[in-house]
Formats: C-alpha cells, structure tokens, sequence
C-alpha cells in the first residue's frame, strides 16, 4: 500500500515526537510492506513567524492532498499574548473547520503497566478502556452572534450554541458505527433536561439508533456523566457528545489514564484526510532538551493505520510494542518515579522499534 501523509510537527516538543512518529511508521512500512510518502509543512506558532498566518495556504493544500495528518502540537509562551487569529491554535480550528474535521475520537485506555500513575485507585481504574467522540465543528465555539457589547445594563456577552440537524446526525452516525467496532454500547451525553439543543440531539440519537439495533443506546446527562467517569469508568464503552461537553469530558477521563504523554486522539470527517495528534500541547518547559514522551503520538499513528488506511493487524502491532514496552519497565521521564532511571525520547522511539 502507498500513503501520503501530511506531517505538521508544529512548535516545542510537536517536531521532537513528529520524528520519532514518522521513523515508526517507516519500520512499519518496512516490516508490512508498504510505503508511506511524507510531506512535511508549517503550522502555529512556527508558520506565524515565517508567514504571519499560524495556517498558510501551502499547509491546507498540502493536507488536502495527502490521504492523512499527522500534527505534533502548536503554540507557546512566544505567541500567547498575540490577538485571536494570530495565536497558533487558531491554525488548528480553521484546519479542522477547513478539512471538516467534525467527529473527535478521544481514546482512554489505562495499561496495567501504568495503574500506578492515575490519582484513582487500581480498582477503580481495571479494564477500563473507552472511546469518548466529541462534535468539533459546531456547537458553542463556532455559533454566531458572539462577542461583548455594551448595554444599558452595563457589559454583556453572547456565545451561540447552535447545531443543525445534520450535523448532529453525522456526528452520531460515526458514534454508532464506530460503537460496532467495539462493545456495541453507546452513551450518548447531552443536557435534555435544559437545553433545546440536547433535546433535538436525543431525539436524533434516538431515530439513528433504530438504524443499529445491535448497538445498546443509553442517554446520560453531562453532570452525571461527569460523576460517572470517576465513579466507575469501567461502565462505558463509545461516549458521543457534542463540542463543549466532549472537550471537558474528554479532558476530565484524560485524566484517568493519570499521564497526557500516553493519550493520543484522531479527527475524521466523511471523506478527505483524517488528522491525528496527540492530546498534549506542545509543552515549552522540556521542549529541546529530547525529554518528551513521544507514545502519545505513536498512539495516534497506530489510530491513524487504523481509521484512515484500514490496517488493523499494523495498528495493534504498535500497540502490542508500547505495552511490552511499559511491561519491561521502560519510561520516559514523565512516567518514571522519583530517582528512576528514564529514555529519553530517541531512546524510547529506538525502543519501540526494537520491540515492533
Ligand atoms: P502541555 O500539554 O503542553 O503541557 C502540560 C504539562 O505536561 C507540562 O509540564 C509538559 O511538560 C507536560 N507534557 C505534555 N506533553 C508531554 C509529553 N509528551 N511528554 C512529557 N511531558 C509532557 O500544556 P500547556 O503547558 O498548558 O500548554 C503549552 C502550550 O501548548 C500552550 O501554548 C498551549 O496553547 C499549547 N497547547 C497546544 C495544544 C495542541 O497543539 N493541540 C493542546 C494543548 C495546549
Ligand atoms: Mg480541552
């Protein structure tokens, strides 16, 4: 099989696991036969600086041409206090917004090797292993009118929450059918009992969910959902939510896992390229100095094998490798205890592939 791939390894620590990402999946190609193709463009802060836009139009068009993305992360203290459409993460929204890019997949899954590194207790924590989807092309953060205006009450502030019809189907859609290719038991959050938006959401849920009536649908409101997910995470399976309510609860079973450097997340649209990247940012503290945990990114690689070019047995061979790799006690410095000896993150790339 022969890919392109779009690599935007971005700011801080974003181009150190990018590489190590990318060296991966020349061993895959190399072991599985196949060959992959990089194109290697600029994105935030780093394309702020050579072209005053955190997206440039070469970057889009370089993305759209290739059959997936791989992001390592963007922004830092440099670019933070720039106005809204000049910080780097405003490259992220318009490319999502651009590709499409509606439907958040958000993995958790604790590894045995690791129980130790979570706030919760190990038996809170055992087996779980869930998928939380999150709109991210509508809702709150795109609704219009927005913004601040002065009243004769004094300031007021607006942000819309408004999603179509068919962009909530979509979203759901890809919730049940990615549900099918796990436990078939889909929690579908909303806030029914407040919102106009939830209602038409669990409506839709609803009627969808005739479609696939091998996949167990259950509506949870999002302040229950928030309990649940550290009551007993081991309840769920396929979480689908939209935009606001997936970023925080996604962020909050994050935190299950106890370290951001193993979490990796994928974004999909109906056709064109999916986008994968790691959850974490781009970490400027230890940027440059080879202590970052690049299995974040090699998580989202296997994602990427997974959903966009369908290659499963390649995908778990990466996962299988990261799990030995933890099971033989190797860390990098995120994950290592107090006077632990560490990989760094060549070392722990080298690693990988040594156990690929
Ligand atoms: P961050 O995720 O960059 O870092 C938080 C903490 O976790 C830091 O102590 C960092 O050293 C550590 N960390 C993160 N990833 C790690 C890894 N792979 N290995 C080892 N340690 C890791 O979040 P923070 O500090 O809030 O943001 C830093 C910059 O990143 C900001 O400019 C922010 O806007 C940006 N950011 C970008 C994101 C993206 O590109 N998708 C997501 C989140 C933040
Ligand atoms: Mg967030």
């Amino acid at each position: 099989m022969i890919k392109q791939i779009a690599v935007l390894p971005g700011d801080g620590i974003g181009p150190e696991v990018t590489e190590e990402a990318v060296r991966l999946l020349e061993e895959v190609g190399k072991q599985f036969g196949h060959t992959f193709q990089f194109q290697f463009a600029d994105i935030g802060g780093c394309a702020l600086d050579k072209t005053g836009t955190p997206l440039p139009e070469e970057t889009l068009q370089i993305c759209r041409e290739s059959d997936a993305i791989l992001l390592g992360a963007v922004g830092g203290p440099k670019w933070d206090h720039g106005p809204g459409e000049k910080r780097p993460e405003a490259g992220l929204l318009k490319l999502r917004k651009a590709l499409q890019l509606y439907a958040n997949l958000r993995p958790v899954i604790v590894f045995p090797a690791l129980v130790n590194a979570s706030t919760l207790k190990p038996e809170v924590l055992e087996g779980v292993n869930l998928m939380i989807i999150r709109e991210l092309t509508g809702g709150l953060y795109f609704g219009q009118p927005r913004g601040r205006k002065e009243t004769d009450e004094g300031l007021a502030v607006v942000d819309t929450l408004y999603y179509t019809e068919a962009e909530i189907e979509r979203v759901l859609r890809k919730a049940f059918e990615i549900a099918r290719l796990r436990k078939k038991h889909l929690v579908s959050v909303d806030k029914a009992n407040v919102l106009d938006s939830s209602r038409l959401w669990r409506e839709t849920a609803d009627r969808i969910g005739k479609e696939y009536p091998d996949v167990k649908l259950e509506h949870m409101l999002v302040d229950n959902a928030a309990m649940q997910l550290i009551r007993r995470p081991g309840q769920f399976d396929t979480v689908v939510t939209e935009n606001m309510f997936g970023d925080i609860l996604s962020d909050e079973a994050a935190m299950l896992s106890g370290s951001l450097g193993m979490l990796p997340s994928a974004s999909l649209s109906d056709s064109g390229p999916g986008l994968y990247e790691p959850v974490h940012g781009s970490a400027p503290d230890i940027a440059g100095q080879n202590l970052a945990n690049p299995l974040a990114t090699f998580l989202s690689v296997a994602m990427m094998l997974k959903y966009s070019f369908n290659l499963e047995q390649e995908a778990q061979a990466i996962e299988q490798a990261i799990h030995k790799v933890l099971e033989d006690g190797y860390r990098t410095r995120d994950l290592a205890q107090e006077g632990e000896r560490y990989l760094t993150t060549t070392e722990m790339g080298e690693k990988v592939r040594a156990y690929l």
